[in-house]
């Protein structure tokens, strides 16, 4: 590679002083870091990132038991594996039971925050969600319960928060029109979706927004309007990871996101919201085996591995090649262990509550 002037090196860290400083970064600036080849400037960002982390967290490393109870769904966003429209996905739903013998084992494991994920699966009423959300909040009531389950109506959100939801993941996926509207069918928009989150966070929820990095017709600019919706909505954690094609899905064709910009703007969000839960997702995982790993040393302090069934592990397929499919929940928690302790950090028996900068 071609030696970089050492005045270029200066400005680059003085570009990553300011982010850090400012807690805010412009156009050109982010630009710039995207494309820069220059490895001395790139672990700088990561290190300050790092830093940032470390002086908030410390050493350690949430976790959290994600929970894949459904894979039905109504939608038909043109990224995602288990659309209505893939005839191809072999479609299960979790029994109640079968979901809390998930916590229960969770619970053994050491976890004490439980996502319930799935499709916008409209067999699970709100009746049937509340009941579900009571008796796990009852059973483990030292324990988070997080809800990703889309877009739901005020009356809805209200409904689970009242049961005892304390968080809600729900990705904005991209904050630009245009960009919203060539990921998703004419039936959705990015109005209701920000609305939503917004009204999740005047209930008292803590939100998590976030997009995949690399989807088809990103571009610097709408990875702009995300880092301004993201500071704008000020959530409390913010899931990124790279896309990945589905091969039964409108983008099966479609280029992966990379792991380099994926840790890059993980950096990036570190620097600007030192506070916020940033997980290392499964999907950073899948496209490198060392994702997770290099996730955390570039400033993000969550990781999700799976509490699900085998049995269904590999029928909850948003993209192709997902890893851990195999492997019983045990596994999966002492590998993230292992994994995690690689690098010199700990993962942590607790809820892993947002430390609030107030
Ligand atoms: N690649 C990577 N991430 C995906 N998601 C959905 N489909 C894909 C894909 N093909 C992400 C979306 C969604 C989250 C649950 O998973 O951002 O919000
Ligand atoms: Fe699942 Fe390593 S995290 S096997």
């Amino acid at each position: 590679m071609a030696s970089v002037p050492k005045r270029c090196i200066q400005m680059l860290r003085e570009i990553i002083d300011r982010i850090e400083r400012e807690r805010n970064i412009d156009r050109e600036s982010l630009a710039l870091l995207l494309e820069i080849k220059d490895q001395e400037a790139v672990s700088y960002l990561h290190e300050r990132a790092r830093e940032a982390a470390d002086r908030v967290y410390g050493k350690q490393v949430f976790i959290r038991g994600l929970i894949e109870f459904t894979n039905y769904c109504k939608n038909d966003c043109f990224y995602c594996g288990i659309r209505r429209s893939n005839t191809c996905a072999d479609r299960y739903r979790l029994s109640e039971e079968e979901i809390f013998s998930c916590c229960e084992r969770g619970y053994e494991l050491g976890f004490r925050t439980f996502v319930l994920q799935g499709g916008e699966d409209p067999y699970y009423t709100d009746d049937r969600m509340v009941a579900i959300i009571r008796k796990i909040k009852r059973r483990y009531p030292d324990c988070a319960l997080t809800l990703s389950i889309g877009e739901k109506t005020k009356e809805s959100y209200q409904a689970y928060y009242e049961a005892g939801a304390d968080r809600y993941l729900l990705r904005h996926e991209t904050a630009n029109e245009e960009h919203y509207r060539t990921l998703h069918p004419a039936e959705m928009s990015l109005a209701n979706r920000k609305q939503c989150l917004w009204n999740l966070k005047e209930m008292g929820y803590q939100v998590g927004c976030g997009f995949m990095v690399g989807s088809p017709n990103q571009t610097v600019d709408t990875i702009y309007e995300d880092l301004q919706f993201i500071r704008e909505l000020q959530p409390h954690m913010v899931g990124i990871g790279p896309f990945i094609p589905q091969k039964d899905t409108p983008f099966g064709l479609e280029k992966a996101g990379t792991m380099e910009n994926t840790l890059r703007l993980l950096s990036i969000i570190r620097l600007i919201h030192p506070h916020v839960l940033l997980p290392a997702t499964t999907a950073l995982g899948t496209i490198h085996p060392l994702g997770r790993e290099k996730g955390i040393q570039a400033g993000a302090n969550v990781v999700m591995p799976n509490l699900s069934p085998v049995a269904v592990r590999d029928k909850y397929l948003l993209y192709d090649n997902k890893i851990c499919t195999g492997d019983e929940a045990a596994e999966c928690r002492y590998c993230m262990q292992r994994r995690m302790e690689s690098i010199g950090y700990e993962v942590v028996v607790s809820r892993g509550d947002y430390i609030s900068d107030k």
